[in-house]
């Protein structure tokens, strides 16, 4: 089979400028497929019409595929007839409407790109986007190409007994020798990308959802026999999501089934493909013995998610893949309220801010910087970002509080009334929310232009002689590559202004900052207030004050909007931190006095508590220094943990011993009492307490839920005691043979604040049980690695050393995968000297290695520029 990745040839940049419609449409599409997992026959037969007065021929995308036979309106054709270039099939033809067909064989069992028809634990699934379905059958491979699937399949009855595809089932029968077949129909037109089929031995969970207008939905959530018991929480999701979407966006499903499938090998977290969602396994199984609070709620949020693309995706999918983030923002945004809803609007952005700033503000300060509308690309997989996701998701929050709920959802009608049926754009959406909402977007459209984070300054400047105060904000967007100018952006933000004598302010303001220096007076302030700035987020930017450590402390305990609350602990902590590693005097007690009162404040929820009492992560902190300092930062964070742990410690020790939980549940108060828990051991392990060890192996073994065992066995893992290795053991015998609870021992260990932690990821990338086939257990060993600052950046570069040798070798298999970890080497300009030279070094290794593909290639190019 042909392969096009040879080194020799130059990557070819696709640029959102040269967008042109396409030449020829392809309304209906019937596939055949002959299932077998080493070679499977695939039979297309495509209606084609010519888009337009031109006469330019036929163009169908194939990445190592071969013809073995091509025809047209039922006549094959000669070698003469076709050419075959770089993958693209070109067929010249005379008529504005043809039959063409076309015959390949591939290969499931050898495909470990994951891209295209592959085999997972005896099952064959697909995955199409961004640019799979090329690997399965020739098309014109881009969204903006939409067609009525009809898909035929025989396979092995006995080896794949569920054939599954997207829409409605039609017909099924049996055949000679043991096989069997199934004809799907989807009588809704999708792009190739939204492709999908399964053929396995799978078992059933099967539910059902009665939709707004009565119409009975049948739900099937597929997977291993064994693992049924798990799929409960993802059924409640799923129906959880389908009632939201009709209650909240008056959006209905609209087939008579929806399947799900859960699959152990998968590059990502989820796929939306129409009708047939396929899941990493990961976000779909989960039951107390296995899965943490954060598991079940990842299970939760991506089961909306991809459910919620039915329409955001689906129905109106995306013009191009410049657009991604028309289908991504909006779809991340529509999760996050669905999960709010679901439990904590507080913690819930709480932690959707800490995502957003840990990745996504990384990779905007980086040289992988892009706009949420990119302008050009080598390799699209690369470009499934944070910036595109999370701040996409921004993006659409800002809008919806500009608008404010009615004429957001009145913008959101129009979008999907607009363009149901359609591949829309980035600009599509924008002009639905200023046409339905009434509101002017002209300025803030910038935010899908420009890419890095603004940083806005507010000075608050009190006068006591006019018994006013005046905030001054001035903003700027530090340039990115390929943008070295920026212009000023529309900024939403939400101000309040507290008086410290009451501890109230007066009344929550959004403030629009639009030019690059602005002020505002607020009269009738005889004594200063304190500032409340940027409150709920209102806006993905990195805000500077000139509060001092009182006035946060004074927020972070009066402050009621509650992530405003968490910044101001967050900022007070960060202030200390950085303070100390600049070996400046700095005032750890009022630290410690402000996590005393939060802690034993009566009145705050314990999830919201624990969120707001832990220290800001090592990465967090080197983002606000001028030159990351991995061992100073640690040294620094581990110093005030212990005396946060040894200054309160019969506060910790009591908490830890008071939210031990009667039986599990799942509730948000039974979450939010382990969360606490769990944060109380591991300041008591700080403490210094000589049975901190012992505490930490009780809670491990007397667990009845994996949120609590993993936190004791992490806890552990950061110290060196006996109990270390003897949890190690008894977690690695109990769980060997369950790869997703596997996946969270070499997690672990890769996370843990220990000396040897580089070390032990060497070992452990030669265990037994490593394999760089399975995307997760890559993850959880490198990609977790790659994100513990101190050991990653160990001074021997040996971290940097182990995450290439890593890249290299997983690229000949999984050129997406491993693309994806070569971000943390490219912030290479963010250490000292030394370091960056070790960084670029390794990053030049692997550009010299042959056969890169073009996902590696453009990433580490990009990061040595
Ligand atoms: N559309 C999928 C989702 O967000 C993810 C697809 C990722 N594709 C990729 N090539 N990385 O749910
Ligand atoms: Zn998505």
């Amino acid at each position: 089979m042909a392969d096009n990745s040879s080194s020799l040839t130059i990557p070819h940049i696709v640029r959102r400028q040269d967008y042109r419609p396409p030449d020829w449409l392809v309304p209906d599409i019937a596939l055949d497929f002959a299932l077998d997992a080493a070679a499977t026959r695939v039979h297309a037969t495509l209606s084609v019409t010519r888009n337009g007065d031109h006469d330019r021929p036929l163009r169908l995308d194939g990445d190592g595929l071969l013809p073995l036979e091509i025809r047209v309106d039922g006549a094959v054709l000669a070698a003469d007839q076709w050419s075959l270039d770089g993958g693209t099939l070109t067929i010249a033809l005379s008529n504005s409407a043809h039959m063409v067909e076309t015959f390949v064989e591939i290969a499931p069992q050898g495909n470990s790109k994951l891209m295209g028809l592959y085999a997972s634990g005896g099952l064959l699934c697909t995955q199409c986007e961004a640019e799979g379905f090329r690997r399965i059958t020739f098309f014109p491979d881009r969204p903006d190409v939409l067609s009525r699937y009809s898909v035929r399949m025989t396979a092995d009855k006995a080896l794949y007994p569920v054939l599954l595809a997207n829409g409605d089932p039609v017909e099924q029968g049996d055949l000679p020798d043991g096989r069997h077949w199934a004809r799907w129909n989807d009588p809704f037109p999708k792009p190739c990308y939204l492709f999908a089929l399964v053929a396995g031995d799978l078992a059933c969970n099967a539910d059902r959802f009665v939709t707004m207008s009565g119409r009975e939905v049948q739900l099937g959530i597929w997977v291993r026999e064994a693992d049924l018991p798990r799929t409960a929480h993802a059924m409640q999701a799923l129906k959880n999501s389908m009632a939201w979407d009709e209650r909240v966006y008056g959006r209905e499903y609209d087939l008579d089934v929806f399947n799900i499938v859960a699959v152990a090998d998968f590059n990502f977290g989820a796929m939306e493909n129409k009708g047939l969602n396929i899941f990493n396994s990961r976000y779909i199984l989960a039951d107390p013995e296995t899965a943490t609070d954060i598991d079940y709620d990842g299970v939760e949020g991506v089961v909306a998610h991809e459910y919620f693309h039915n329409w955001s995706g689906n129905r109106v999918t995306c013009r191009d893949w410049f657009q991604l983030s028309l289908k991504e923002g909006f779809t991340v945004f529509r999760d996050q309220n669905f999960s709010a809803d679901m439990g904590s609007h507080a913690v819930k952005r709480i932690e959707d801010v800490r995502i957003l700033r840990a990745a996504q503000f990384q990779e905007d300060s980086g040289p992988l910087a892009h706009p949420v509308r990119p302008e050009s690309y080598m390799e699209i997989s690369n470009f499934y970002t944070a910036t595109i996701y999370n701040k996409g998701a921004e993006l659409i929050r800002m809008m919806a509080l500009m608008l404010g709920p009615e004429r957001f959802r009145a913008g959101t009608d129009l979008y999907f009334d607009r363009h149901d049926g359609e591949a829309a754009t980035c600009e599509d959406f924008v002009r639905a929310m200023e046409d339905g909402g009434e509101i002017d977007l002209a300025q803030f459209r910038l935010w899908y232009e420009q890419a890095g984070t603004p940083h806005v300054r507010a000075l608050l400047s009190h006068d006591p002689a006019t018994q006013s105060v005046t905030l001054l904000l001035e903003q700027s967007v530090p340039p990115t590559p390929g943008q070295p100018e920026k212009r000023p952006m529309a900024i939403p933000l939400r101000t309040a202004l507290f008086d410290p004598e009451t501890g109230q302010h007066r009344g929550d303001e959004l403030l629009m900052l639009t030019e690059a220096r602005q002020s505002v007076t607020f009269a009738g302030w005889p004594t200063a207030p304190i500032l409340s700035i940027n409150r709920g987020f209102s806006a993905p930017v990195i805000v500077e004050t000139n509060r001092s450590q009182a006035d946060l402390a004074f927020l972070s305990a009066h402050d009621d909007d509650p992530f405003a609350r968490y910044e101001a602990m967050q900022q007070l902590m960060v202030n200390v931190l950085v303070g100390r590693i600049g070996g400046q005097p700095v005032d750890e007690d009022a630290v410690v006095a402000a996590i005393r009162d939060t802690v034993t404040n009566p009145l705050l929820d314990p999830a919201f508590i624990a969120e707001a009492i832990r220290l800001p992560s090592e990465a967090y902190l080197g983002d606000q220094m001028a030159v990351v300092d991995p061992d100073a930062i640690h040294a620094a964070r581990d110093a005030l943990q212990r005396r946060i742990g040894a200054e309160l410690e019969p506060l910790w020790r009591d908490m830890h011993g008071k939210t031990k939980a009667n039986a599990f549940a799942l509730s948000p108060a039974a979450k939010g009492a382990r969360k606490l828990r769990n944060t109380a051991l591991l300041y008591l392990a700080a403490s210094g307490a000589a049975d901190g060890a012992t505490v930490a192996f009780g809670q491990f073994s007397e667990a009845d839920n994996m949120t609590e065992r993993q936190a004791a066995l992490a806890t552990l893992a950061n110290g060196a005691s006996a109990e270390r290795e003897a949890a190690l053991d008894i977690f690695y015998n109990r769980y060997r043979d369950d790869a997703l609870t596997l996946d969270k021992w070499f997690q672990t260990q890769a996370f843990a604040f220990h000396p040897d932690t580089v070390d032990l990821v060497e070992e452990l990338g030669r265990h037994k049980d490593f394999t760089l086939a399975n995307p997760n257990r890559v993850r959880a060993l490198y990609g977790a690695f790659a994100g513990n600052q101190w050991a990653f950046h160990h001074k021997s570069g040996k971290g940097y050393r182990l995450v290439a040798d890593c890249i290299v070798a997983l690229d000949k298999l999984n050129p997406q995968t491993a693309a994806r970890l070569v971000p943390p080497l490219g912030r290479w300009r963010r250490f000292d000297e030394a370091r960056a030279a070790m960084m670029r070094a390794e990053l030049q290794r692997i550009l010299l290695e042959p056969g890169l593909s073009k996902d590696v290639t453009e990433q580490v190019s990009k990061s040595l520029e």
